[in-house]
């Protein structure tokens, strides 16, 4: 695994875990740290060991939004010609499952960067916002779409309008987070979750999520439909053949990913 400046990447058996690492600016995301997260997960997607990327942060924040001094004299060309932020859609393309653990503040890009992940889980401190109102800008990593399908517009436009945190028990309640836990125990409890996820086959979980992330993206008859092949091709692993022979076996599977 290459080397970081803004990040530490390592590997828990089958689970990697990528922890963001600029804690003088609270893990706010500058190019660097777009960068390196994008291509770490991108070499972890491409690695056949692993079947659970755990994205998280520090106890304080997970990552308290975009650089703010790195945007602040920022001209609409600059912003036009680079593209500011597209290299965030990379995160999109990883098909491993991503867990994002998150404590502290999940703001702006960092509430945006959970929301790119497939599964959040939330320490009791952690505190989700999308305060980019307040700077006078707009989110840019897809926080007024994705936290809009997540809690609804009624919340998600008085969010984005007002720049108010919410907190675990709200964003659990509206559907933000799968599951909040003791700070002291996110990781041990986010790492159970991945290495669970990666216990399965997969090229069935990267289905599941293909599968899922679809309802996000067509109608429901186009969506069954999809989902329908999917389960169909799921039938062409040596998986489905243990994992069904193991249950009338009555023994744990051993998939080999195949
Ligand atoms: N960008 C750059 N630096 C940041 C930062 C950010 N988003 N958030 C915090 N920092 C820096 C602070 O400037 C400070 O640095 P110095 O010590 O050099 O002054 C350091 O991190 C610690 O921060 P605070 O002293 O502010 O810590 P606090 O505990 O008093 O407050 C906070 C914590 C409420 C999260 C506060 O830091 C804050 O409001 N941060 C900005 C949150 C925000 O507006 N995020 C949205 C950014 S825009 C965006 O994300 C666009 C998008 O759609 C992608």
């Amino acid at each position: 695994m290459s080397e970081y400046a803004t990040i530490e990447v390592e590997r828990r058996g089958r689970v990697g875990v990528v922890t963001l690492n600029r804690p003088e600016a609270l893990n706010a995301l500058n190019t660097q740290l777009m960068v390196e997260v994008t291509a770490a997960a991108s070499e972890l997607d491409q690695d056949e060991q692993i079947g659970c990327i755990v994205l998280t942060g520090s106890q304080k924040a997970f990552a308290a939004g975009a650089d703010i001094k790195e945007m602040q004299s920022l001209s609409y060309m600059d912003a036009y010609r680079s593209d500011w932020f597209a290299a965030w859609d990379r995160l999109s393309a990883v098909r491993t499952p991503l867990v994002a653990a998150v404590s502290g503040y999940a703001l702006g890009g960092g509430c945006e960067l959970a929301m790119l992940c497939d599964v959040i889980i939330a320490a009791e401190n952690a505190k989700f916002g999308q305060p980019e109102v307040k700077l006078g800008v707009i989110p840019g990593i897809g926080g007024t779409q994705r936290l809009t399908r997540a809690i609804g517009k009624a919340k998600a436009m008085e969010m984005c309008l007002t720049g108010r945190m919410m907190d675990v028990t709200e964003a659990e309640r509206s559907g933000l987070v799968a599951r909040v836990v003791a700070v002291d125990r996110l990781m041990e409890d986010a790492l159970e979750t991945a290495a669970t996820i990666a216990g399965m086959s997969t090229p069935v979980t990267m289905m599941v999520k293909e599968s899922v992330n679809r309802a996000y993206e067509t109608t429901l008859s186009e969506g069954v439909r999809f989902e329908r092949r999917v389960f169909h091709a799921t039938f062409a692993t040596e998986d489905q053949k243990e994992g069904m022979t193991a249950f009338t076996e009555k023994r744990a599977p051993s998939f080999t990913d195949r």
